[in-house]
């Protein structure tokens, strides 16, 4: 059984969908074990202790330099045994020593088709936005492994979800979250917890 860490900031919807999806058996062989949040008043804290998950909080506030945080971080990772660690709307930039540390076995959540509307800049309602003024027709999700590459790590799931004429960032991004994310987040993380994923020259392969 893998140990699932999940880093949040924010609401912690992705957060839910994984708790779901690991009671209900979508994600096999792995077990959420601890939330970390950038955020001591994120709502995905609650979600964690609703479902008895132990939490810890880490602000990029409390060090001086980066590289302080970065090794605090890491630490903390190491500290929980982390097998597998989840960005699920983690809103600090990960460093090298994260990174380095655990070569993929980090996977984000991306609210759009990489590599359209990607890099760095494009989080929050700045992706749909970019979208819509875009005019694309599809855009959707992408699970993918973190490195050093901001959103360039290998693409592991992706779906598509359709725009619509009319559509508000704010809907395009509800749309793509109830008909993408969720879905795909547990996918992904419940197909490395069973070794299914295979890294070849920065592409992931999956075995299923
Ligand atoms: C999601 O849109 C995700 O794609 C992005 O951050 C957002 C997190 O939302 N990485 P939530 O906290 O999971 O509700």
């Amino acid at each position: 059984m893998k140990n699932i860490v999940v880093l949040v900031s924010g609401g912690g919807t992705n957060l839910q969908a994984l708790i779901d999806a690991e009671k209900s058996g979508i994600i096999k062989n792995g077990k959420i074990t601890c939330v970390i949040s950038s955020n001591p008043d994120a709502y995905a804290l609650e979600r964690a202790a609703k479902n008895n998950i132990p939490t810890e909080v880490i602000r990029r506030r409390d060090y001086d330099e980066f590289i302080e945080y970065d090794k605090a971080l890491t630490a903390l990772l190491k500290s929980k045994n982390a097998d597998l660690i989840v960005l699920a709307g983690f809103m600090t930039i990960l460093g090298h020593e994260v990174i380095s540390a655990f070569p993929n076995r980090i996977i984000n959540i991306h609210p759009a088709l990489i590599p359209s509307f990607c890099g760095e800049g494009f989080y929050g309602l700045r992706v749909h936005e970019a979208a819509l003024n875009k005019g694309v027709k599809l855009s959707g999700a992408t699970a993918h492994f973190v490195n050093e590459v901001c959103d360039g790590g290998p693409i592991i799931i992706q779906k598509s979800v359709e725009v619509k004429s009319g559509d508000t960032p704010e809907v395009l991004q509800k749309r793509i979250m109830e008909q993408a994310e969720w879905k795909i987040l547990p996918q992904a993380v419940s197909l490395f917890c069973q070794d299914k994923i295979k890294v070849v020259n920065n592409v992931a392969i999956i075995c299923d």
